[in-house]
């Protein structure tokens, strides 16, 4: 079933919670609401659901409006962050409670649940602790669990709110791509809420990005992570370095001295410019003087003094203060500390030590130029 997000608005008192937000969701998607705590994706989903109403704007299954339909006759599946199983019940009990609730001339057959309830446990590979209960399993095995009793009435949407959010790292990697998988056998139009990026580029179809009640960027992973559409969408995907300055005719002239070359900023009149660089895309050098100058004598890249380095399996993370930072009292060095990455091997093939001079020089920069600035 496709669902059609009709220019949603809703207004929690003074505080705007959704900001005119429209969505086509095509049948069969697994699609990803991401943005950081606080930003709507909750209330978004339970106005899907029918547990919210919204104050604007409305909410279509394969076309139909649903504004008069009950949240029970929407046939939507809802798996919280929170275990939602009942104690008292076994696996299996837990599994079959939304049969069991049917209305009498809806209802299978007890034998009809037992056949249903235990070809979901198979799926979700948990047929072995049918006679179990939920204190006795492991966090990941309840989320699957309560997946298993969300699709035992055979919704036509599933709705995740950060399912995994409460299991630790190992756990949550392992349940993404055991949900992709499922997904991918069952095609159930499904929307995954996270506010972990990395969760959301793996396992969805299409990422939705959202800040304040508000879509700032759709599209496939590929399309968000390679063009974000704004600071917001690139800071938040990934950890990045912000340099600050102005931009004339393609090329960008950043405060400490160097130049960029950006389209960009190809149309650009002195705009106030912002280049985003992402650590893995600096290039790190040892500093030796007039070195740091190209042939026309501007800067190539900018004096950094190596603060820290932290090497942990095949990376080394680079914490660098910019040179004209390291004496000012009034500019606290954190404040400016750029991060490099690069190989593991190629930080102990150059020895690089703590304290010394080295030079870094963006391989690659997004520009985003004076009205889509500040994050
Ligand atoms: N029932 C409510 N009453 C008042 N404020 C609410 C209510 N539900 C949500 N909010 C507020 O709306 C904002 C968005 O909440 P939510 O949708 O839960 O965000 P998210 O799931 O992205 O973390 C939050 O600031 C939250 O405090
Ligand atoms: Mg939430």
């Amino acid at each position: 079933m496709s669902i059609e997000i009709r220019n949603v608005s809703k207004q929690f008192g003074d505080f705007q919670a959704l900001r005119d937000v429209s969505l086509d969701i095509q049948s069969g998607e697994l699609i990803a609401l991401l943005g950081p705590s606080g930003c709507g994706k909750t209330t978004l989903l339970r106005i899907i659901a029918g547990l919210e109403t919204p104050d604007v704007g409305s909410i279509h299954f394969s076309g139909e409006d649903t504004t008069d339909v009950h949240v029970r006759e929407r046939g939507v599946g809802f798996v919280f962050q929170h275990y939602a199983l009942f104690r008292h019940m076994t696996v299996f009990d837990n599994v079959a409670f939304g049969l069991r609730m049917k209305p009498r001339k809806e209802r299978p057959s007890e034998a009809q649940i037992k056949e249903k309830v235990m070809s979901l446990l198979k799926l979700v590979q948990l047929d072995w602790i049918a006679d179990r209960y939920p204190s006795q399993l492991s966090g990941g095995q309840r989320q699957r669990i309560a997946l298993a009793r969300a699709l035992a009435v055979e919704p036509k949407v599933l709705l995740l709110d950060e399912p995994f959010g409460a299991l630790d790292a190992k756990v949550r990697k392992e349940l993404r791509r055991w949900l992709r998988r499922l997904h991918d056998e069952l095609h159930v139009t499904s929307i995954f809420v996270t506010h972990d990026q990395e969760e959301a580029l793996e396992v969805a179809d299409r990422v939705v990005v959202i800040n304040q009640g508000r879509i700032e960027q759709q599209g496939t992973p590929q399309q968000v992570w390679d063009n974000p559409a704004s600071p917001f969408v690139y800071g938040f995907l990934g950890d990045v370095n912000l340099f600050k300055g102005r931009a004339n005719d393609g090329r960008v002239y950043l405060d400490d001295g160097m130049q960029l070359e950006s389209p960009e900023a190809q149309h650009a009149d002195d705009a106030r410019a912002f280049a985003y660089v992402r650590p893995h895309d600096l290039d790190v050098e040892r500093y030796s003087p007039g070195q740091a100058l190209d042939a026309h004598g501007r800067p190539r890249g900018i004096v950094v003094q190596l603060a820290r380095a932290i090497v942990v399996g095949p990376i080394a993370r680079l914490e660098l203060i910019p040179e004209g930072d390291t004496q000012s009292a009034d500019n606290a060095p954190s404040d400016a500390l750029i991060e490099a990455q690069i190989p593991a091997q190629q930080f102990h093939e150059m020895g690089l030590r703590e304290g010394e001079t080295l030079v870094v020089t963006p391989r690659r920069a997004k520009v985003f130029l004076d009205e889509a600035a500040g994050i």
